[in-house]
């Protein structure tokens, strides 16, 4: 059989509202063409983010009812304590609310001004907190990823020879942690290998730096290494996860993602002088360590949530989904960055809109294009996120892409051939589009405030 299965069948449904092509020119003018500034209820598919987005299962909600809200000890902290240490094997489970407060808890207690932490690639919160300290995040792009088109595997590793180098230069005491994102989620959710987990282990090590993984994609990191890696092959996904847990002094988790949960976050490691700290600062911000910000019911959607997500159905499911969007994308002739990420597809905006400088915004562009046609809600990761305006002038990003994001277990495959179908005509007439500009920014994360208008002799669908 060709078919892969969406390995589970719906109980409950979430019905939107269809809207018109006429309805949808109106509302992308009221919101500025910017996508954020939409309402949710006036998106068909929205392909935003994979991060809280996505649907639990009956079992999760299940777990819901029976958390035990109790502020001190609950028993649903407990049951996910077990789940976790069994998952990563680390002895001090902090949960948290989100993927950001473990790193801002985290690096609070590890990092100080003037220091410089080291990943394959920060992600912008990852970042945002590291030099909100007044420290240096310093990224190891593997060269590998600099290529758009090429499929070549682990475009997420972290160039570890440039790392080495860097680390040599250093004066001793300036690097307090050392960081790998799995999967790298800014160049495009790609894998990280086994053996670079490896060999940035083992580096951090010969330095003596505490390693961390920014481990949110951790069990589509574990699918990969198990698709194209020989050696895992035939290991089950959990022994898997636990080698790459097992090769770092803790991890990050934003459990938005591969937890399975709408919102939460871990952080996990094995110094009990560090965990000591955390403790205190969580407890300051957090709440108590036995919820760490959640209620008790959300720790045992979260526990079950674990328990899921290394099902190599799931994830197969998973890899299913990406890939068919990918290769229709792919078919119809538009620019696709590969491999596909598990958690999202994106899609080379500046190739395929060549009239559309970058300082005008083609992803944007694009991405307005694709909710006008379809009501699709995609982001874009280019000049409007990364780029800036210095003395009037603008600084274009490296890539401008668009992001088509799937949500865990929430859309069908006919879901999919809508944004396939709508891509396909929004491609046809992708010669008349006309860029954008900003007309209002934020001094910094301008992209999900920008107010925007198109510029001069417009694509008509964009005025
Ligand atoms: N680390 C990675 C690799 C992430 O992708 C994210 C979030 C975070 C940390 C922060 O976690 O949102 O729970 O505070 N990524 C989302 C995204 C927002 O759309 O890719 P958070």
């Amino acid at each position: 059989m060709k078919t892969v299965l969406e390995p589970f069948r719906i109980k409950a449904v979430e019905p939107f509202r269809i809207t018109t092509e006429a309805e949808r020119t109106g509302l992308l003018a009221e919101a500025h063409h910017n996508l954020f500034r939409l309402r949710a209820e006036d998106v068909m598919i929205d392909l935003l983010t994979d991060s809280g987005t996505g649907a639990m299962s009956a079992q999760q909600w299940a777990a819901i009812m029976t958390g035990d809200e109790s502020y001190a000890g609950s028993k649903s902290f407990y049951e996910l304590e077990h789940v976790v240490r069994e998952l990563t094997g680390y002895r001090h489970v902090f949960p948290v609310h989100q993927g950001r407060a473990a790193e801002r808890i985290l690096f609070g207690c590890a990092v100080l001004p003037g220091q410089a932490v080291p990943n394959n690639a920060h992600f912008d919160t990852t970042r945002a907190n590291v030099e909100y300290l007044g420290a240096a995040a310093v990224d190891f792009v593997a060269p590998q990823a600099r290529d758009l088109r090429d499929a070549a595997a682990w475009k997420g590793d972290l160039d570890v020879a440039r790392l080495a180098a860097w680390l040599d230069a250093q004066p001793p005491g300036t690097v307090p942690l050392g960081l790998l994102t799995i999967t790298n989620n800014r160049v495009g959710g790609q894998p990280v290998s086994m053996q670079n987990l490896r060999d940035v282990s083992a580096l951090y090590r010969r330095h003596g730096i505490p390693f961390f993984l920014d481990a949110a994609r951790f069990a589509e990191n574990a699918w990969w290494i198990h698709r194209l890696d020989p050696e895992w092959r035939d290991v089950p996904l959990p022994r898997i996860a636990r080698a790459m847990f097992d090769l770092a002094d803790g991890c990050m988790i934003s459990a938005k993602k591969d937890g399975l949960v709408n919102i939460g976050g871990l952080l996990c490691l094995n110094d009990d002088a560090l965990a000591a700290k955390v403790r205190n600062l969580l407890i300051l911000t957090e709440g108590f360590p036995t919820y760490g910000g959640l209620a008790g019911r959300d720790l045992a959607a979260l526990a079950q949530g674990l328990r899921e997500v290394l099902d190599p159905d799931y994830l197969h499911y998973r890899e299913a989904s990406a890939h068919y969007l990918g290769e229709h994308l792919d078919r119809l002739g538009v620019p696709v960055v590969r491999p596909f990420g598990l958690h999202a597809v994106y899609v080379d905006a500046r190739a395929m809109l060549p009239q559309i400088a970058p300082h005008e915004l083609p992803g944007q562009a694009l991405a307005c294009e694709l909710y006008l046609q379809g009501g699709i809600r995609s982001v874009e990761i280019g000049t409007l996120m990364f780029g800036r305006t210095e003395h009037g002038r603008p600084v274009v990003a490296e890539h401008d892409l668009v992001r088509l994001c799937l949500p865990r277990r929430v859309y069908t495959q006919s879901h999919v051939d809508w944004v396939v179908e709508s891509f396909a005509e929004v491609h046809a007439r992708r010669a008349g589009l006309r860029g954008l500009r900003i007309v209002e920014e934020a001094p910094f994360l301008r992209a999900f405030t920008a107010r925007l208008q198109p510029v001069a002799a417009p694509h008509p669908a964009l005025v």
